[in-house]
């Protein structure tokens, strides 16, 4: 297998992107913030399988974070990522420094209205505008015909399918399934924060989350009940600090009263130092997960 290449400008990125183009070559970009887990590798799994070249980047993007958030003690390991991704078919990781990234006197970020408002975006000002900022400038160096983001971040995945098309970016974006530990918990960069007390207790969120997908697919049509079930389980076995427990429609993100097919069941909630989150996608019994 050839070498992985450690790309660390956007120059070299874009000029390795522009070669591999001129040869007809398909390139997936599968953006991370590293500290990668078997959810990270899903993802390089599920777009190698749909193009000829693969990247992976690994940027811990300080727009992202609010002041009072975790980018200071981001968990970071280039090296063991770099372990991960050897094995996989990557052909190069694209790691910039914050400086190449983000250049002195940069004032132009991108802002997606409407489906940020909700959700995380309540809870936390300013996140989607890092977020679909550092995406367009990962696409601009990458030149990806296809990304991949996973389900896991489900108000993510939906900002960047807007994004994508209302800047006509041409950039397919695939989503990849949630993938989780032995117990259920959502794999998480972030669980590395937990403590031993807290881990235990975290499955409990999404086995709230199969509990309101049986009750619903049992009959049940009215959505708040559903919910009420959901924090009362939260915040008796998980945390009392809940942002939200939600139930929205899977395409606008706005609040569903009444099930009637399809909808989202997403939650956030903070333990001392994690803040977990976790979405389950709900239809009726019987029908087919939709292909990604
Ligand atoms: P990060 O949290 O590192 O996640 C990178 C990608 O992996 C995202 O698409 C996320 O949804 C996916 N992912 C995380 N945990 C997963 C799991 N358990 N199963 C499946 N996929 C999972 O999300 C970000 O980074 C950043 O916001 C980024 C898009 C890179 C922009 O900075």
């Amino acid at each position: 297998m050839p070498e992985m290449q450690l790309i660390t400008t956007v120059a070299a990125m874009q000029n390795l992107a522009d070669f591999w183009r001129a040869q007809q070559q398909r390139i997936c970009l599968v953006p991370t913030m590293g500290y990668l887990h078997e959810g990270h590798l899903s993802l390089v799994r599920h777009g190698a399988a749909r193009a000829q070249r693969m990247v992976v980047s690994i940027f811990v993007n300080p727009l992202q974070f609010g002041p009072h958030e975790d980018f200071a003690v981001y968990p970071r390991d280039l090296e063991r990522d770099l372990a991960l991704l050897r094995p996989l078919a990557v052909d190069a990781v694209f790691h910039p420094s914050a400086e190449e990234f983000y250049r002195p006197g940069a004032c132009t970020t991108v802002d997606v209205g409407g489906l940020t408002e909700g959700l995380c975006g309540a809870f936390r000002p300013g996140h989607f505008r890092g977020v679909t900022t550092v995406v367009t400038k990962l696409f601009t160096a990458v030149r990806p015909h296809q990304a991949v983001f996973g389900q896991k971040d489900y108000q993510q995945c939906a900002v960047i399918r807007q994004m994508t098309r209302d800047l006509n970016l041409g950039i397919d974006i695939a989503v990849a399934p949630t993938v989780r530990e032995a117990d259920g918990l959502a794999m998480s960069s972030r669980n590395v924060y937990l403590s031993p007390e807290e881990r235990r207790r975290a499955p409990a969120i999404y086995q709230s989350l199969l509990a309101a997908e049986s009750a619903l697919q049992r009959g049940e049509t009215a959505v708040q009940v559903v919910l009420d079930a959901v924090r009362g389980r939260l915040e008796s076995e998980v945390s009392p600090r809940i942002d939200y427990v939600a139930g929205v429609d899977p395409d606008t993100l706005q609040p569903v009263a009444r099930f009637a097919g399809q909808l989202v069941v997403a939650v956030a909630l903070r333990m001392d130092r994690a803040r977990l989150i976790d979405n389950l996608v709900v239809r009726p019994r019987g029908s087919a997960a939709e292909p990604a």
